[in-house]
């Protein structure tokens, strides 16, 4: 019954000081921390995190902001995860998202939009191997 997904607080919430106020509001819902990493993604790596997007047109400048600066990126699990986070964080345009969700009270941008979360289990699989490379399989023997 517990599920497990992926977030990344994007570089506008890093230099902004949203860590702690982002991931505050997960363990309030009553999410797990089970990763929990700040890094600096290669260009390679950002291709590969958001290859589904690769030829669209906001593709280059995705890119581009992903990897101007630090970004946080965990992993949390906690039942019907992929759905209730997506749920918290609202939609896409920040602008638009409603107040009461993560991107409605703290942005306003669409390519700057505070966080990404996995929109799927099979996203997240794919995901967490380019941020969290062996998760999966340490997951798997630990389990057996
Ligand atoms: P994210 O959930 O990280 O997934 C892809 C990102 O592309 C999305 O959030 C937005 O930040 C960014 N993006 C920029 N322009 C668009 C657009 N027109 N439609 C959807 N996503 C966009």
């Amino acid at each position: 019954e517990s599920e497990r997904t992926l977030i990344v607080l994007k570089p506008d919430a890093v230099s902004r000081g949203l860590i702690g106020e982002v991931i505050s509001r997960f363990e309030r819902k009553g999410f797990r921390v089970l990763e929990l990493r700040l890094i600096r993604l290669q260009r390679n790596q950002a291709e590969d995190f958001y290859s589904p997007h690769r030829g669209k047109d906001f593709f280059e400048d995705l890119i581009s902001f992903i990897t101007s600066g630090p970004i946080v990126a965990a992993v949390l699990e906690g039942r019907n995860a992929v759905e209730a986070v997506r749920t918290m964080i609202g939609s896409t345009d920040a602008a638009k998202a409603p107040p009461g969700t993560i991107r409605g009270d703290l942005g306003l941008g669409l390519t700057a939009n505070v966080i990404h979360a996995s929109d799927s289990h099979e996203s997240f699989e794919r995901e967490v191997e380019v941020l969290f490379p062996g998760f999966l399989t340490k997951e798997r023997s630990a389990a057996s």
